[in-house]
């Protein structure tokens, strides 16, 4: 496989119309502000209630009503390890399904530019750090979330194959780990992330003692704000045209305990931590090689420090009204 980075891709049409799926998630409601703030004009969405992506009649009556010029495909059914690792039969065949139907009925309608949201869990679980997008097909992946990763890896090859039989522009992106306002912080369906901050928040408003763990702390991970994500996102649409995905993240990773303990001194968590030593720690580390997209043009902008405190305050703001 090639190691260049092909460009080329022309900039999107900024008064085109540009259907953003899932754009009530963390990812989809980045993408839309983003696509805002950048001056479009005619930016369309649908909540899964008004238009369930699994039904594939309605999803072509959609597309041919609604005709978009441009698709980010930013639904799907998320979750973290337990939900992954409980309801594998549910992310793969919802995944599947939703992609496999966006992308027929875009096909079908000829959309010019299709981004295609992948995860970094696509991955085998030993690739070799940080991990390159030729790691792609090298090795067994992580059972906890293969159900998930293989929905994915087909929405990866819908993308190529759909290049090669019909020469659209179409990509791919993974991302690494996210975080950021309008995350999931559901106990039963969260990342470590959100998860850290509400377990943080709540011991700063109670007054806990401490707070504990699970694990040693020591394994590293990647995390990238969504709104950098939203800005790594439209800046591929406008400039990256190639049918490898591309690895987006920041580059560097932090321990688990580093996150923890960021995000307990911005939380006002004055406690001690505790890590449960008997509890799994997973992969020790897991980080994306960013090579790709940097020469794409793009990096990071937002500092997690400065990323956790937007969002440990966006969390407050909205505990009332947070998803379940
Ligand atoms: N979060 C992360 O850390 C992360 C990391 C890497 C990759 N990603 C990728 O980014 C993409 C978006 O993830 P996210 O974190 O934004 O997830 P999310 O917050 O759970 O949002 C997913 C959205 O998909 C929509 N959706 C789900 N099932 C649907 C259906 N049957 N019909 C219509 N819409 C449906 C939901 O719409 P409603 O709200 O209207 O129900 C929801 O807003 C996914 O492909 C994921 O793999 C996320």
């Amino acid at each position: 496989m090639s190691d260049a980075v092909e460009f080329g891709g022309v900039p999107l049409d900024r008064s085109a119309r540009i259907y953003v799926a899932g754009h009530r998630g963390l990812v989809g409601s980045a993408i839309w502000r983003k696509l805002e703030a950048e001056g479009f004009t005619d930016i369309v969405g649908r909540t899964s209630s008004e238009l369930d992506l699994k039904d594939r009649g309605a999803v072509f009556e959609f597309f041919r009503e609604t005709k978009p010029r441009y698709v980010v495909l930013a639904a799907a059914k998320v979750g973290g390890i337990l939900a992954n690792n409980t309801y594998p039969v549910d992310f793969l065949t919802d995944n599947l399904q939703i992609q496999v139907n966006v992308m027929d009925a875009a096909l079908e309608q000829r959309v010019e530019r299709l981004l295609f949201l992948g995860s970094s869990c696509i991955y085998p679980k030993f690739a070799p750090q940080p991990i390159h997008e030729d790691s792609l097909m090298t090795g067994h992946l992580e059972e906890t979330n293969d159900a998930y990763a293989v929905a994915k890896i087909a929405g990866i090859y819908q993308v190529q194959a759909v290049r090669r039989q019909y020469g659209l522009p179409w990509i791919s992106a993974m991302p690494t780990n996210l975080y950021g306002p309008g995350d999931n912080f559901s106990p039963q369906g969260s990342h470590v992330l959100p998860a850290l901050i509400r377990r943080y928040d709540e011991a700063a408003s109670s007054g806990a003692p401490s707070v504990t763990n699970w694990g040693t702390g020591s394994p590293r991970r990647e995390f990238l704000h969504v709104d950098d994500m939203a800005s790594a996102c439209l800046h591929l649409l406008d400039h990256y045209d190639g049918p490898e995905q591309v690895n987006v993240g920041t580059g560097t990773d932090v321990t688990i305990k580093e996150i923890a303990e960021t995000i307990a001194k911005v939380a006002g968590f004055e406690g001690e931590t505790e890590w449960d030593t008997s509890k799994p720690d997973g992969t020790p580390q897991k980080l994306l090689d960013v090579s790709r997209l940097t020469e794409a043009g793009w990096t990071a902008q937002i500092g997690l420090e400065d990323g956790l405190r937007s969002t440990v305050k966006w969390y407050r703001e909205h505990i009332d009204a947070l998803r379940v």
